[in-house]
């Protein structure tokens, strides 16, 4: 890497030069008309000066110039538009491939979670040439997870899973940036994204230790007592066999899909939403249980298929409620 003057980071994502072209487009066609309304104030102010002889009676009119000043805005601006929503689109469309990779902000740190039970801290291996999928979530504050090198970034928000996606096309060691103000140690929020070869990648991970997340979810659901109410049958909250992604009738009459979103807010604001057929009673654990936490036991409720099986294994007599906790 030479240290001359960059006008950009360098380019390693899929994405990267999409968003280039359209970011100098745009430069151009502001520089463009920034140009020529400079030229023109000056010309007409030197021409119109007062004490000049220029003519100032009867100013020409002209249905076409009129027109041009309509139409040629209009068409770039559509230019504009149609471009920038076909990149917005690929931008925020993984592909149903995708590697997805679990990333919890905080202040003032980045924690990743890979699929197969890999954890780090401020750091972010991911394959070359490989679609990658963050799903995101905030312990605390907002903060905003950005890669300059690939083009990408996005909010990290606390209580709402967002997501962002890109494919490396060039091995390397980039910048990873909080891009959201978040505190006093907000400029110590950042770390690296290593892009490995696919064959180093795997090497990378077989290196690493950690439990796959449905597993130390299923140890986090043992130690919290999940099972004693959440039965197969007849417990005081909903059975969870096949939850995952089932339509769940609600108190209130209405129905809701049991997503990630819908499971997170179940754990840690169970008063939200109550299952059609029981009563409030579930506690929250929020302050109990953290973001990382959530997505190990979500990941484990996925694991979670049929109607009366899996789930619900009687771990205690019903009355071990985990303590009260403030809402
Ligand atoms: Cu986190 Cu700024």
């Amino acid at each position: 890497m030479d240290s001359t003057f960059q006008l950009f980071p360098e380019s390693a994502s899929q994405i990267a030069d999409r968003v280039d072209a359209l970011y100098l487009f745009l430069v151009a066609v502001a520089l463009f008309f920034t140009f020529l309304i400079c030229v023109l104030i000056l010309y007409f102010g030197v021409k119109y000066r007062r004490g000049s002889l220029a003519e100032r009676g009867n100013p020409p009119r002209s249905n076409l110039l009129e027109l041009a000043w309509a139409v040629v805005p209009f068409l770039l601006s559509m230019v504009m538009f149609v471009w920038g929503a076909d990149v917005f689109y690929d931008i925020k469309t993984p592909p149903a491939d995708a590697l997805q990779i679990d990333v919890v902000g905080k202040q003032w740190m980045w924690k990743v979670h890979h699929p197969g039970g890999q954890s780090e801290i401020n750091q972010l291996h991911v394959p070359l040439g490989r679609p990658v999928r963050l799903r995101m979530v905030s312990e605390d504050v907002i903060h905003s997870f950005y890669i300059p090198a690939f083009r990408v970034k996005q909010d990290v928000l606390p209580g709402y899973y967002t997501q962002m996606w890109f494919q490396p096309d060039r091995a390397g060691t980039y910048h990873l940036f909080c891009a959201e103000y978040c505190g006093t140690e907000h400029a110590q929020m950042i770390g690296s994204v290593i892009v490995l070869e696919q064959d180093a990648f795997a090497d990378w991970l077989s290196g690493e230790t950690g439990d796959p997340p449905e597993v130390a979810g299923a140890r986090l659901f043992e130690r919290h007592r999940c099972g004693s109410c959440h039965k197969a049958q007849g417990g005081s909250g909903p059975s969870l066999a096949g939850v995952f992604g089932r339509r769940v009738p609600l108190k209130s009459g209405e129905s809701i899909v049991a997503d990630e979103q819908y499971l997170r807010s179940s754990i840690l604001n169970p008063q939200q939403h109550i299952v059609a057929g029981f009563q409030p009673l579930m506690p929250s654990y929020q302050g109990q249980l953290n973001e990382s936490d959530v997505l190990k036991i979500i990941a484990y409720m996925k694991t979670l298929e049929g109607n009366a099986s899996a789930s619900g294994e009687d771990t205690g007599d019903g009355n071990d409620q985990p303590p009260e906790t403030e809402n």
